[in-house]
């Protein structure tokens, strides 16, 4: 897609042509060109239109049904950040007296369109042009262009001191590959540019990849480990004076047609007590693991590890918690595969999840090696007690 492609879809022929193709999207693509173009379609713009439909449908799922009117590029679509999560941060950010704000990279706008419908001024800055003309599209599609406007440009060269905080979500991908960086000094805006954000800007909030190395995150800051439901989407790094506690784990789960959120936080520091396997295992949330909060939530559950380096939680009682998944234990066996499938066999198990922590087994092979038959199902977790291989045959509590 280049600028004079999304001009014309942004006329009124170009919104006809959008219309069509909205109604074709998820069908068979050939079909769909060639009914456009039937219906007096210029090809190239028929081709643009359907790429436009395509994404949108996809885009359900981040951004619900606000995706029907927006534009996107592949690449944007797959950085941006999902509704839920961005309107969550956007709330945050007013609550803690952001009234201005500088998106430094604003991709397609997700987070500044969030930042806007909260109630504040979102100055946008975006180096691609195509992904610059696009988020001010989303932003007139929404009814937002007064609250937020989008500069083509390098986000270096913004003057932070116009606004009272800023948000970076540096790319995680290499323009033009589209490659996944997984360093973050290899990020754009660079990493050193990101984190002294935060020595310029007292209420600065960064978005990186959720596998940060603790080691990288800035001294004070409090880190935030974001999943909905239980995939894990982001960390976000809140600097200076919207730092509350070290860490947080912020758990989406839907519930009816919306989410509900729910937060564990806590120093990250504290180490859970170690004991054996007990009745129920909890496996906790991604985002519970990632920001070290394993021995609070332990606390919580009354639980223990069964290893002190593997983050399965034990205990005597099947508590309802958002921030792990609850399994009754029937059976715990040192790892042997062959009296794993003597009990399955006459247990008459001839389904398994299989769930690993701590395991080099492969859950494909180990479902082949067991030759499974029968009417019965079971959960299967690989892991280790007390440093050595464990099975624990489950089943899963409601
Ligand atoms: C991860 S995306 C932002 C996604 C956005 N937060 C959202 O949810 O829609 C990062 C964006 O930063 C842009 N970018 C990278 N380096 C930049 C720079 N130095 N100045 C301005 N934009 C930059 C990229 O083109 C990309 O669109």
């Amino acid at each position: 897609m280049d600028l004079d492609q999304l001009a014309a879809l942004r006329t009124p022929e170009g919104s006809a042509a959008l219309a069509a193709a909205a109604g074709l999207a998820g069908g068979d693509p050939l079909a769909a060109a060639s009914a456009l173009r039937s219906a007096g379609v210029p090809p190239a713009l028929a081709a643009a239109a359907l790429t436009q439909a395509e994404l949108r449908h996809r885009a359900v799922g981040k951004f619900g049904p606000a995706a029907a009117g927006m534009f996107l590029t592949r690449a944007g679509l797959e950085q941006a950040t999902r509704r839920v999560v961005a309107d969550r941060r956007a709330e945050r950010l007013h609550a803690a007296g952001v009234r201005t704000l500088a998106d430094l990279g604003c991709g397609l706008g997700a987070d500044a369109l969030a930042a806007a419908r909260a109630g504040i001024r979102v100055y946008g800055v975006e180096a691609d042009p195509v992904t610059a003309e696009m988020a001010a599209a989303n932003a007139a599609a929404a009814g937002l262009a007064e609250r937020f406007t989008v500069e083509c440009g390098d986000a270096t060269a913004f003057d932070v001191s116009r606004v009272d905080g800023v948000f970076c979500d540096p790319a995680r991908r290499r323009a033009g590959t589209g490659r996944r960086i997984f360093d973050p000094r290899a990020y754009s805006p660079p990493w050193d540019f990101v984190t002294g954000l935060a020595e310029r800007v007292p209420r600065t909030v960064v978005k990186v990849a959720p596998g940060l190395d603790h080691a990288l995150i800035p001294p004070g800051a409090e880190a935030e480990w974001v999943s909905v439901d239980g995939d894990l989407v982001e960390a976000a790094l809140w600097c200076g004076e919207l730092a509350r506690e070290p860490r947080r784990a912020t758990v989406h789960r839907q519930e009816g047609a919306g989410f509900r959120r729910h937060e564990l936080t806590g120093s990250g520091a504290v180490e859970a007590p170690v004991g054996p396997p007990r009745r129920y295992l909890y496996d906790p949330d991604a985002a519970v693991v990632r920001a070290h909060l394993v021995a609070e939530l332990a606390g919580e559950l009354d639980a223990t590890l069964g290893d002190p380096s593997i983050a399965y939680l034990y205990g005597d009682q099947p508590t309802r918690t958002p921030y792990a998944r609850c399994l009754e234990v029937t059976d715990v066996l040192p790892f042997s595969l062959k009296r794993l499938r003597a009990l399955l066999r006459d247990r008459r198990v001839g389904r398994v999840e299989i769930l690993k922590r701590g395991s080099a087994l492969t859950p494909e092979q180990l479902r082949k090696d067991l030759r499974l038959a029968g009417d019965q199902a079971a959960s299967l977790v690989l892991t280790r007690v007390a440093g050595s291989p464990t099975v624990l045959v489950c089943r899963p509590v409601d």
